[in-house]
C-alpha cells in the first residue's frame, strides 16, 4: 500500500515535472550524464546575492531520474547556495545509505530512497544531484 503511494508520487513528478524548461539569462548552465545509460540532464540556475532565485531542468531519462530532478527543483529553489550544498550532500548520503530517508528532512525525496539498494537505479536518482553539485561549484554566490 505504502509502496504504491510512493510510486504514485514518483510518477506524478515524472508526468508533471516541476521546473522543466529554461530560464532567461543570466544563468548558470550545467550538463550531466548518467554514464550507465547515456541519459542527460541540463540544470539552469539563476543565483543572486547567494540565493538560488530560480532553477529549471531539461533532458531525458527514466522516471526515477526525472522525478528526482523535479523534486530537486522544489527542494532547492529559494535556498542559499550554502544551504543547497549542505542539503544535496545529505541527499547523496541518503542515496548511499549513510543517512536514513527521514521524510521530515527530505520530503518526497525520501520516497526515492528505495533505489539505494539497486546501484544502477541509484545512478538515476543521483544524476540531477551530482549535476547540481557541479553547478554550485560555478557560483561564488553571485550571478555569473
Ligand atoms: Fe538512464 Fe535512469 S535509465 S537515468
Amino acid at each position: 500500500m505504502l509502496d504504491r503511494f510512493y510510486q504514485e508520487v514518483i510518477l506524478d513528478h515524472y508526468r508533471n515535472p516541476r521546473g522543466r524548461g529554461h530560464l532567461e539569462p543570466p544563468k548558470i548552465v550545467q550538463e550531466g550524464m548518467n554514464p550507465l545509460c547515456g541519459d542527460e540532464i541540463t540544470l539552469e540556475l539563476r543565483v543572486r546575492d547567494g540565493v538560488i532565485e530560480d532553477i529549471a531542468f531539461d533532458g531525458h531519462g527514466c522516471a526515477i531520474s526525472q522525478a528526482s530532478a523535479s523534486m530537486l527543483v522544489e527542494a532547492v529553489k529559494g535556498k542559499s547556495v550554502a544551504e543547497a550544498e549542505e542539503f544535496l550532500q545529505q541527499v547523496l548520503a541518503m542515496f548511499r545509505g549513510d543517512v536514513e530517508p527521514d521524510e521530515s528532512r527530505f520530503g518526497e525525496l525520501a520516497y526515492l530512497a528505495g533505489v539505494r539498494f539497486i546501484p544502477q537505479r541509484t545512478k538515476c536518482a543521483t544524476l540531477a544531484w551530482h549535476t547540481l553539485e557541479e553547478a554550485l561549484q560555478h557560483t561564488n554566490g553571485q550571478t555569473p
